[in-house]
């Protein structure tokens, strides 16, 4: 891990992207503390367990890869929750569970009565958290949620105090609430007012943070012990870097170079190959070329051309060609 910058810099859980190949990536940059998987379906887990099957997808690598490592879950389910937590904490030896209390898609939050759902019930989260706090002690719960169901019923600072009076460890706050899914902008001042409402957990803020100078800002202007970072990673896996070293006083590494990109991308796809067939891996990289060149220019009919391609070969000259 690099030096501290004192304050906490999280890479943030994204399904369908911070998969092994992502995670490592972001360990070769440096500069995040923690970084969590994509978050895992503890139901899905305890029936392929059952079945005596493998992994869920989403754990694939947790096993080796190095440590610090969050792997967040999620359900409504304080027994399901917990056998997935128990065997995280004490047969995969994860650093740090995180709930999922914010996921606002139909298929968690309305279908399963989980993620961002269960934020009308801060008693209910709050057992959920007291009980899988148990299961995993030694190895510490953290929680991430929203704001609240919609503008006119926050309940954030309630939630928040059940978490924490429950033994959690920390809470992220993503500063949307979950009718709002990810339009308009994120509501630091909501996330800021959390913090006076907490004894001693570290409070993460999270949401719109997409350059150094979006970080810096926040880190100075709101009282959070740390933020989290989610599309502005993907777009620039580099970005936890640059932040701490801004935080530290370094000079901050500058932007890297089109054949660094290319090298970068050839890495990513490698990575995914170990996990994924060549198909998959491809579809995955395809997304995350997108995001590196949204804002370059002339930019549109390569990415067009990116977004159709079926052959890794034909993929790979593509890149040399334009990152050339
Ligand atoms: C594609 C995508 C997948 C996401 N998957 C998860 C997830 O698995 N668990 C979670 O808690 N949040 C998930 N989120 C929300 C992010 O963790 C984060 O809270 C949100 O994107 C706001 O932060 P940002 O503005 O830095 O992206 C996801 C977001 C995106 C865009």
């Amino acid at each position: 891990m690099s030096k501290s910058t004192g304050t906490l810099l999280y890479s943030a859980p994204m399904a369908g992207y911070t998969n092994y190949a992502y995670r490592e990536l972001l360990r070769i940059f440096g500069g995040v503390d923690l970084i969590t998987t994509e978050m895992v379906s503890a139901r899905s887990f305890v029936e392929l367990d059952k079945r005596g099957s493998e992994l869920p997808s989403r754990l694939w690598g947790i096993r080796e890869e190095p440590r610090p490592l969050a792997v967040q879950i999620w359900d409504n389910n304080s027994d399901t929750l917990s056998l997935l937590a128990q065997r995280l904490a004490f047969e995969f030896k994860v650093s740090v569970i995180d709930l999922n209390f914010g996921c606002p898609a139909k298929q968690i939050a309305n279908r399963s009565a989980s993620g961002a759902f269960l934020l009308r019930f801060p008693d209910r989260i709050g057992d959920l958290v007291q009980k899988v706090t148990a299961a995993a002690k030694p190895v510490p719960v953290t929680a991430k949620i929203r704001l609240g169901q919609t503008l006119d019923t926050i309940n954030a600072i309630d939630v928040a105090q059940s978490i924490e009076n429950a033994g959690a460890s920390g809470l992220t706050v993503h500063g949307r609430t979950a009718t709002e899914m990810y339009r308009g902008n994120a509501h630091w001042d909501e996330i800021a007012a959390i913090k006076p409402k907490l004894k001693s957990i570290p409070l993460i803020g999270n949401g719109d943070i997409r350059t150094v100078e979006d970080a810096l800002f926040r880190i100075k202007n709101y009282p959070v012990d740390g933020i989290m970072i989610g599309r502005g990673s993907i777009e620039r896996p580099w970005i936890f870097k640059q932040i701490a070293q801004a935080l530290r006083g370094e000079p901050v590494d500058p932007e890297p170079t089109t054949a660094e990109l290319r090298n970068l991308i050839v890495k990513h796809f490698n990575l995914l190959k170990q996990q994924f067939n060549e198909h998959t891996a491809l579809f995955l990289i395809r997304k995350t070329v997108c995001q590196y060149t949204i804002n370059r220019p002339c930019a549109k009919r390569f990415r067009n051309e990116i977004c159709s391609v079926k052959e890794p070969t034909l993929f790979l000259r593509l890149i040399e060609d334009f990152f050339h």
